[in-house]
């Protein structure tokens, strides 16, 4: 698909997306925050949910943890404009509580489609409710921070790479060396050679083996 097509079709999913009443966090938000960014970036980056002023500006990641995400990407070369950012959730949950499993859910079918339109090569998590969601594994984000690992969103093959939240980073030094050394990874991630898709298996059943030499009387 040509880059102004995805835009396209992403503007379309976001203004479908704009009056969800899926799960009842359309009861409290602003609006939703669908994500932003290049429609055709190779990287994606995926947090937990939108925050009070990220529910206000209808942009993710524009607190203190965004400002850690910018200088982190400006530190590889990159600025928003060349990733897109989301979140597993696309409206704030009060107070800021963690995700509860329903309206996870409910969402998933949004962050899996944005992932089909956009067709990152990386998807890098922010945090553990992100890496759970996009691995299907409860595999805590202390234990797989910066180990990518090959995962399939419907068709298509995407390597996924966890890394801290920023937020979390944000206070503790230790962490924050950590993401630092997990994001001057991304680079090389982004260079590799896409997956080769999987052969096709063939049209025609195989031949059926050939005789033996022996009863070929070749011996
Ligand atoms: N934290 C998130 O996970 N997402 C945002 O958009 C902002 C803060």
């Amino acid at each position: 698909m040509a880059a102004a097509e995805q835009l396209t079709e992403l503007e379309a999913f976001q203004r479908q997306v704009a009056g969800c009443t899926r799960c009842r966090l359309h009861e409290g938000r602003t609006q939703v925050v669908f994500g932003n960014g290049s429609p055709d970036a190779d990287l994606m980056f995926v947090g937990e949910a939108p925050g009070f002023h990220e529910d206000k500006q209808g942009v993710p990641f524009v607190g203190q943890a965004g400002k850690l995400l910018d200088n982190l990407l400006a530190g590889i070369g990159l600025e928003r404009s060349h990733v897109f950012v989301c979140n597993v959730l696309k409206c704030r949950p009060p107070g800021n509580r963690d995700p509860v499993p329903e309206e996870k859910e409910a969402c998933e079918p949004y962050l899996f489609r944005q992932v089909e339109l956009i067709r990152p090569k990386v998807i890098a998590t922010l945090g553990n409710h992100a890496t759970k969601q996009l691995s299907g594994k409860e595999i805590g984000i202390t234990r797989i921070h910066g180990q990518e690992q090959p995962i399939k969103v419907g068709p298509l093959s995407v390597l996924l790479y966890p890394l801290y939240h920023p937020a979390a980073a944000l206070y503790t030094p230790a962490m924050l060396k950590v993401l630092e050394a997990d994001f001057a990874r991304l680079p090389e991630l982004l260079g590799r050679p896409a997956e080769v898709p999987e052969p096709a298996p063939p049209l025609l059943e195989a031949a059926p083996a050939a005789e033996p030499a022996v009863q070929l009387g070749l011996f």
